[in-house]
């Protein structure tokens, strides 16, 4: 059976993971391709609500094994906090349901350090990271110094490991005039739960590849957004990995003829956390409007910072060049309940720079900042959508907004949610 891919079309937080436990359902597998705990992903399962970073929604499901692939970054205590609180929800996270991939790469407590570190150093550029170490991991990585999941089966190699990366960093960090790590204290932590995470290792694209050759259908668990990959966002206010469906490959390791499906998230408007560009955000009222105040989860406050998201109109540029770079083959828009009550709703259907018009962003940032949005106005609609469940009960404008999405973006919206709960879903 083949592959699904999940991937973000906006800047993050469109609601993917309450995608991914609606697509775990129908799925076998659910991986990670990409990524941290800089990820933050809400699942509301009637009165619960569990809020997820590095594991795969696809947890709340039984049946289902979870992946954390080859292109994750993985910060060994976050994660066994994280499982921790999933088991004393009642969840099962035995290594029979979680599987960790040998080449994934491991965060570090130099990695927080110097992402801390780097952040300040940029003063007003800074790009707002979350500040979980994601930059410093993946640029180990690619500078091939990094440290393997793999060596966590070795407590000596992964102590050695860690020790020289904290002693590296603490070149870099006094050169700043901030504090040294202190080797030994700081590793502690991580080295115990390193011994705690050597049951879950295993080469997972093996393990991906010969579940997929039995039949299984597996779901790839997109985190981040299209706007955030490093290679096709908007550089450098991007996160450090590809979060787009080809990242879906590498981060796995599996082959492209298995994938049937590549399913884009977005959400009804758009929101940003983090510095960049956003030639359609809002100021006032109207933002307030969308963010909301903060007393919901599904408000817009970030789920791993709880800093507040900016929010603006939906910026079908965006869409349409996201849904390019992944070969979207369906769109799912959340959050459509939010838009109820907005007299008139706008979307951005090209920028303006310097006098031309673009329908696709532009590559510098130069660029991006003088971008004007060209807007099409809609018609609102007032009415509470978020207990329809038929997309024959949506009010005329609610259709015609969906509907104008799909076309500017070449794309059939398939799905769309009006609610948190697993099963406010439209099904289109
Ligand atoms: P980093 O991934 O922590 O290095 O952050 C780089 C950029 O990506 C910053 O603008 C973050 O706000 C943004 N970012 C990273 N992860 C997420 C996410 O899960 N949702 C939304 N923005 C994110």
């Amino acid at each position: 059976m083949p592959a699904t891919v999940l991937v973000g079309a906006q800047w993050g937080d469109e609601g993917k993971g309450r995608v991914a436990d609606w697509l775990a359902a129908e799925s076998d597998v659910v991986a990670r391709y990409a990524g941290g705990d800089n990820a933050g992903h809400t699942v509301a399962v009637g009165e619960k609500v569990y809020k997820l970073h590095l594991v795969p929604s696809g947890i709340l499901h039984e049946r289902v094994t979870c992946v954390l692939g080859n292109g994750t970054v993985i910060n060994p205590v976050n994660l066994i906090n994280e499982i921790e609180h999933l088991i004393a929800e009642g969840v099962n996270v035995t290594p029979e349901r979680l599987v960790i991939s040998t080449k994934a790469h491991i965060i570090t407590p130099a990695h927080i350090a110097l992402d801390r570190a780097s952040e300040k150093a940029r003063g007003k550029d800074a790009i707002g990271t979350t500040l979980r170490g994601i930059g410093p991991a993946y640029l180990d990585k690619t500078g091939r110094k990094g440290i393997r999941a793999g060596q966590m089966a070795s407590v000596e190699d992964f102590a050695n490991s860690l020790y020289a990366s904290i002693e590296e960093a603490n070149v870099t960090l006094e050169r700043q005039g901030i504090e040294r790590l202190d080797p030994q204290a700081t590793a502690l932590a991580y080295i115990e739960a390193a011994e705690r995470l050597k049951p879950y290792l295993r080469d997972t694209s093996v393990y991906i590849n010969r579940r997929l050759k039995e039949g299984a259908r597996v779901l790839c668990e997109g985190a981040q957004g299209t706007l955030l990959d490093v290679d096709h966002g908007d550089y450098p206010y991007v996160t450090s990995s590809s979060p787009t469906a080809g990242g879906a490959l590498t981060g796995l390791g599996f082959g492209p003829c298995h994938v049937d499906r590549v399913v884009g998230v977005a959400k009804g408007f758009s929101t940003r956390v983090g510095g960049g560009p956003m030639p359609t955000e809002l100021t006032g009222e109207l933002a307030d409007r969308l963010r909301g105040t903060g007393e919901h989860f599904w408000d817009e406050f970030g789920t791993t910072t709880g800093r507040p998201r900016r929010c603006g109109w939906l910026d079908a540029v965006v869409l349409r060049y996201a849904a390019q770079v992944s070969g979207f083959t369906e769109l799912v828009l959340t959050k459509l309940d939010v838009l109820s009550g907005f007299e008139e709703l706008k979307i951005a259907v090209a920028y303006r720079i310097d006098g031309r018009e673009t329908e696709f962003p532009p590559s510098t940032m130069g660029e991006l900042e003088r971008a004007e949005p060209v807007y099409e106005t809609l018609p609102g609609w007032s009415m509470d959508i978020s207990g329809i469940r038929n997309a024959a009960d949506l009010p005329e404008a609610a259709r015609v907004y969906i509907e104008r999405v799909a076309q500017m973006c070449e794309t059939p919206v398939r799905t769309v949610s009006v609610g948190p709960e697993r099963d406010q879903l439209v099904f289109c």
